[in-house]
């Protein structure tokens, strides 16, 4: 009686014991206790998994199998053996699981006729079975697969990163695989950002707004919503188009900008912006859009002309600003083609592509374009308690689940008065090329 005592007090002190060092250093209890137990169980279980996720083979073997023999006269069977052929289920090969931050991840030998597609296709049966938040499916080589598993959603609660120094690059978020998420226009001078309401679109726009702000850009903002969004960062905008009417004399304005700047880069022999001596080198603009769709819906016949212009001038900036250095970030609910031909060929330049929750499979569809599949499938998958949860397509082909950080309206508009005086005055901007290229 008093050994069980004891027993139970010591089995009840380890169970506290790993509970406290489990809540107070989680890498540490990982690395040590959960991934050794994990990687043992998902190799020991790979067999059936494999087999109940459709991801092996029959395979032809020759096994020596014993067949019912006769009784000899001693009573004793006789047992034949012989070779015979067998199907048999082969999984792939598996190396060991290694641990990774929020998780696991391991290498996979393909079998023959397999694609990494069909392990991208099993991803949600794999991480049923075992028991994980997700599973994706990544290529390094050919005949290889990479499974990398989260163990729950990392993505409900991101901490803030450091901001970034380069120019025209921002630090919005993180992605699900723990690194940064950035935006870096230099390298996709384009993006979509689409979403339901209450997605997270403003506050993505926030990201930007506070990581631009202290930049040597000039920032432009197109908000039909009558100007409520964008208003309040005023004062580091270089200009604002509320109304229709606005929106066609700035789009005109950046437009002879844009040609202003191909004259300048002709003179100097220079294929872009980038090539120009610092000296003469205009100064980058990237153009916020806030609901895009207002820019193309019609109340009336009367606006039909007006749209058209719109819709011509926003697609040469987005054909031609890359060069110039004319950025454009589109935010809207719906980037569908029952717009008009307009936002299908915008879409078509903006090779960033960001999709919140949305309401509609078509609308992730629209967004995300011809990416992977399960891209899609993941984005109809956000869910309301997480806004800010994205799926993001960008820099280097490859799709990732991301947040952005949670940036308030006070926390933009506090960084667009701090930097108030870096905002260029739209006259200055669009008036006249540098003194040296004139002379
Ligand atoms: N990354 C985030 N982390 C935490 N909360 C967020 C995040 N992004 C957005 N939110 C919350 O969600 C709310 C809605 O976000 P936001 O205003 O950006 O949505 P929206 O997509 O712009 O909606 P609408 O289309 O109505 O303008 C915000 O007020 C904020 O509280
Ligand atoms: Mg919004």
């Amino acid at each position: 009686m008093r050994d069980a005592l004891v027993l139970l007090t010591v089995l009840a002190a380890v169970a506290v014991g790993l509970w406290a060092w489990r809540r107070w250093h989680h890498q540490s209890f990982w690395l040590v206790v959960g991934y050794p137990i994990i990687a043992l169980s998902v190799l020991a279980s790979w067999r059936r998994v494999a087999l109940g996720c459709g991801l092996t083979k029959k395979r032809q073997r020759f096994w020596f199998t014993t067949v019912p023999g006769m009784v000899a006269s001693t009573g004793v069977v006789r047992v034949k053996r012989r070779f015979q052929r067998i199907a048999v289920d082969t999984k792939p090969f598996m190396w060991l699981p290694l641990p990774t931050r929020h998780g696991w991840r391991v290498t996979l030998h393909t079998l023959e006729g397999q694609t990494p597609g069909d392990y991208a296709d099993a991803a949600e049966r794999l991480a049923h079975s075992w028991g994980v938040h997700a599973i994706r499916a990544s290529s390094p080589r050919p005949g290889r697969v990479v499974l990398m598993a989260t163990m729950r959603d990392p993505l409900v609660k991101v901490d803030h990163l450091p901001a970034s120094t380069d120019l025209l690059k921002v630090t919005v978020g993180r992605l699900e695989n723990g690194k940064p998420w950035t935006i870096d226009f230099r390298t996709v001078p384009h993006w979509l950002n689409a979403g339901a309401t209450q997605s997270g679109k403003s506050n993505l726009a926030n990201a930007l707004i506070v990581g631009l702000s202290p930049q040597p850009v000039a920032l432009v903002g197109f908000d039909l919503k009558g100007g409520v969004e964008f208003t309040p960062y005023g004062p580091r905008l270089s200009a604002l188009a509320t109304s229709r009417a606005e929106t066609v004399t700035l789009l005109d304005d950046l437009v002879g900008l844009m040609v202003d700047r191909m004259g300048l880069c002709r003179q100097a022999g220079a294929r872009n912006i980038w090539q120009l001596p610092p000296g003469i080198r205009p100064t980058p603009i990237v153009v916020l859009v806030d609901e895009l769709a207002e820019l193309y819906l019609m109340a009336d016949k009367s606006e039909k002309d007006e749209i058209a212009k719109t819709s011509t001038a926003l697609l040469r900036v987005a054909q031609l600003g890359r060069a110039f250095g004319i950025y454009l970030f589109c935010c809207g609910q719906r980037i569908g083609s029952d717009l008009g031909p307009g936002v299908t060929a915008l879409r078509a330049q903006c090779s960033g592509r960001i999709c919140h929750r949305v309401n509609d499979p078509e609308t992730a569809t629209m967004t995300l374009g011809d990416l992977d599949p399960a891209a899609l499938v993941s984005a109809r998958a956000i869910p309301a308690e997480t806004p800010g949860v994205a799926i993001v397509a960008g820099q280097d082909g490859q799709w990732y689940r991301a947040r952005s950080f949670y940036v308030t309206e006070q926390a933009a508009e506090h960084a667009a008065r701090t930097y108030a005086d870096l905002a260029p005055a739209w006259d200055e901007i669009t008036s006249h090329l540098p003194e040296s290229i004139n002379a």
